[in-house]
């Protein structure tokens, strides 16, 4: 079947569904775990579930539909997710509430084996190559009271044009393309997103072209390997050109009203110079670009399968930060992988030292059913971990506080997200850099790209004023 025709299958099972629950006034609850891409998946949930007439609630307690879309990472994810489902068991009791679970997680046998062990109660379960299908596994649900099952382990096809319920009217993701072939020893994504494949350049910059027509100024270009996009051959005045990751930013960059472009998450690998030409060109791409290191030790590096040295790192560093005037780096860390001796540990706080990072995402190593990291002898004892993590994270901290200094006093383009969680008088918004500035102003000025000045730095937020 071509995709295209089941996409308008899929369209067909909205309506059956609408038609079923006409008058009902259904709701739905979702939550989301895990990355932007895993968002993003739900924002495409949520476009079908609300065509099909539930209206969205925060409180489970009053759902007619529970939809949980998960990670699997790290560890911690499973336990939150067995507590969440075990506490959904009464309100399904009082009022009959559909649960369906979707996302990476479901796509480890393990984890759906307990499921269906421990929780009989839950009557869907998809994958993440089955996400499009998601009105008629609800459809056979509602219709046929049976319990679903519906996953695959092949590499999931793209499907364009799905329904989407976007979270913000001013920052869109745009997933670019889905998997993973780089087997990082220690991780378990390409397991349950399978290999690389990448949307057709048309279809990602119609897309973007319609967000900029409906207000959208920044675009967070998404995938696992974002930057090892491969758009095809396609004709460019007259010739034959290879589409990669540079030429869509490029072209992005070219489209009317979009202010602002992120992408998530590059491998080093893929910063080839063309890619880092194009960032230095296009003035709308923001200057904060993340650069996962993962570790310092060429060594653990080796082990982690990441494909470059500490050497090659810091010296793409250093080509980087001399051709892209202001640029700042981010990165995710890993601690206590299988084998990290105390110099490799050591190794890791160099580059930190080195780099000066504007944002470290710390992690401490979490084992993953399936993966080579899972099956090595000399795992790391966890208080030994936990003493390194905390370590790291001081560095961190301080580096922080001696680079916020620099922001004082310098006029910052923020956009403007909303009210401040813990001060509802005050708004907060985000640089460039993405750093969270508070400032004191009126709510019209939310979803606006405004200007600020500097005035204090604290840890975790900036405070500006108008
Ligand atoms: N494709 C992206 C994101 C992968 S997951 C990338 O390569 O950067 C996000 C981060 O989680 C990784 O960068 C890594 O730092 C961390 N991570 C992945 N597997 C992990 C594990 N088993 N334990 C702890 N952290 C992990
Ligand atoms: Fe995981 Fe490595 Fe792929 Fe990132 S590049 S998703 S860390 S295997
Ligand atoms: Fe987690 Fe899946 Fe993203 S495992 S990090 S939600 S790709």
């Amino acid at each position: 079947m071509s995709k295209v025709n089941e996409v308008e299958i899929q369209k067909q099972y909205i309506e059956k569904v609408k038609e079923m629950n006409k008058g009902k006034k259904l709701k739905y609850t979702i939550l989301t775990m895990g990355c932007q891409l895993n968002e993003n998946d739900s924002e495409k949930l949520s476009g079908m579930v609300e065509q099909m007439g539930y209206t969205k609630t925060e409180n489970a307690e009053e759902a007619d539909l529970a939809l949980f879309n998960t990670c699997c990472v790290r560890e911690n994810a499973e336990d939150k997710l067995f507590g969440k489902v075990g506490e959904l068991k009464r309100i399904k009791e009082k009022r009959g509430t559909i649960i369906a679970i979707g996302g990476c997680m479901m796509q480890e046998k393990h984890i759906t084996d307990k499921l269906h062990e421990s929780y009989p109660y839950i009557d869907i379960i998809f994958g993440t190559h089955t996400l499009h299908k998601f009105p008629e596994d609800l459809y056979i649900s509602i219709k046929e009271k049976n319990k679903i099952d519906d996953i695959i382990n092949i590499d999931g096809e793209i499907y364009e044009n799905l329904p989407i319920k976007r979270d913000s009217k001013i920052k869109a993701s745009v997933t670019i393309m889905y998997g993973c072939n780089n087997f990082c020893s220690y991780c378990i994504v390409p397991y349950v997103r399978g290999r690389e494949r990448s949307r057709k350049p048309e279809d990602i910059l119609k897309e973007v072209k319609e967000l900029a027509q409906n207000g959208y100024k920044e675009i967070t270009l998404l995938g696992q390997n974002v930057n090892s996009y491969d758009g095809g051959e396609i004709n460019k005045n007259g010739k034959t050109i290879k589409y990669k990751f540079a030429n869509l930013l490029r072209d992005v960059n070219n489209i009317e009203g979009i202010e602002r472009i992120r992408f998530v998450s590059p491998h080093p690998k893929d910063f080839t110079d063309d890619v880092i030409e194009a960032i230095r060109d296009c003035d709308k791409v923001c200057k904060l670009i993340h650069l996962p290191l993962q570790s310092g030790s060429t060594n653990m590096l080796k082990i982690m399968n990441r494909k470059y040295t500490k050497e090659q790192y810091l010296e793409l560093v250093r080509k980087m930060k001399e051709q892209i005037p202001n640029l700042v780096l981010s990165t995710d860390i890993i601690v206590g992988f299988a084998g990290e001796t105390e110099d490799d540990f050591e190794e890791t706080l160099d580059v930190v030292r080195k780099v000066k990072f504007e944002q470290v995402y710390m992690f401490i190593y979490s084992r993953r059913v399936g993966t080579l990291g899972d099956k090595m002898e000399n795992q790391i004892p966890e208080e030994i971990k936990h003493k390194r993590f905390d370590r790291l994270k001081e560095l961190v901290e301080s580096q922080i506080e001696e680079n916020n200094k620099k922001y004082i006093g310098t006029i910052q383009k923020v956009l403007v997200e909303g009210t401040s969680k813990n001060n509802p008088n005050m708004l907060t918004g985000r640089t460039g850099s993405n750093k969270v500035v508070v400032f004191e102003g009126s709510k019209d000025l939310v979803d606006t790209i405004i200007e600020l000045k500097i005035v204090s730095e604290h840890m975790w937020y900036l405070k500006g004023k108008i």
